[in-house]
């Protein structure tokens, strides 16, 4: 990843103000907010809604790591959008298994994406010409030689094929990203490293290091997720891509940071698109943040 050069060298403009040249930093990178499992409640309204209001000063777009709700019922998605309400920055998410818990993920979804919500699960999204998102929730299994195999039971083997479909989803949503640098969202840790922290035995239930493989592949600029509580809020890839998890309780402990992370990534200078674009890659009219 090619850090920006300085705007005001490139364009002549010596001796610009230090206000110019804050200005010109903030062109040469896409600051992006993520945060996870805040779980809304049926009474948790106006928890959330000032601490998220921050994110439009404060960042370029907010990513939304999963269970945003604790059972995933219309009215907590409810108080979900009302904490969302003055949010005015795109809001990009995918859910968690506590959005699953009581079967209405379809209404889930239609109320997320009548309030503008993006669904990655859906669709990539390109927020101008150099940086994309892709996500999907992720799903268990392990880590490292212990990861679980299909092996045995139909069950089993289900199972892993879940995790599996989920693998392959992230790469063809990373696949039908044109730009040059690409951010991916999960749930499910993608690495043991962040998960570190948590107890031992619920490891396989965290995450997969599957999931790991298209994100080196496809050379993210970043990675986040959600679900591990009680991991660890950084780790790297083997291929060496920084992972946050963004656990709110994990953001508030460990960065000290009051509802969201906030990861600010270099724009590269004329950075050529490695892949080329496919249908269905939604973009917002006229975007060039
Ligand atoms: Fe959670
Ligand atoms: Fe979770």
């Amino acid at each position: 990843m090619t850090d920006g050069q300085n705007v005001a060298d490139e364009s002549g403009a010596a001796g610009a103000s230090f206000g110019r040249r804050r200005e010109d930093r903030a062109a040469r990178v896409v600051r992006v907010a993520a945060v996870g499992d805040f779980h809304c409640g049926e009474k948790d309204g106006g928890l959330y809604r000032d601490l998220f209001a921050k994110v439009n000063e404060e960042a370029d777009v907010l990513l939304l790591a999963g269970d945003l709700t604790r059972r995933g019922i219309p009215a907590e998605v409810e108080v979900v959008l009302g904490e969302l309400a003055d949010v005015r920055v795109p809001i990009l998410a995918v859910l968690g298994n506590h959005d699953h818990e009581s079967g209405n993920v379809e209404r889930v979804n239609d109320m997320l994406r009548a309030r503008g919500v993006h669904l990655l699960d859906e669709a990539p999204f390109e927020l101008n010409e150099h940086v994309g998102f892709a996500g999907v929730k992720g799903y268990m299994g392990g880590f490292g030689r212990y990861t679980l195999t299909a092996f045995g039971e139909q069950d089993t083997k289900q199972f892993v094929s879940t995790t599996l479909d989920e693998v392959q989803k992230l790469e063809y949503a990373l696949r039908r990203l044109s730009t040059p640098v690409r951010v991916v969202l999960l749930h499910y840790a993608p690495i043991m490293e962040t998960v570190m922290g948590e107890p031992e035995q619920i490891f396989p239930f965290l995450g997969n290091d599957r999931l790991v493989e298209p994100i080196d592949r496809f050379k993210a600029a970043v990675a986040f997720h959600g679900h591990a509580h009680h991991g660890t809020f950084s780790g790297t890839t083997p291929g060496g891509v920084p992972v946050f998890n963004v656990s709110m309780v994990r953001v508030r402990e460990d960065a000290g940071l009051p509802m969201y992370y906030v990861h600010e990534i270099p724009l590269p200078v004329d950075a050529p698109a490695e892949h080329a674009t496919e249908p269905g890659v939604e973009q917002p009219a006229g975007a060039a943040r």
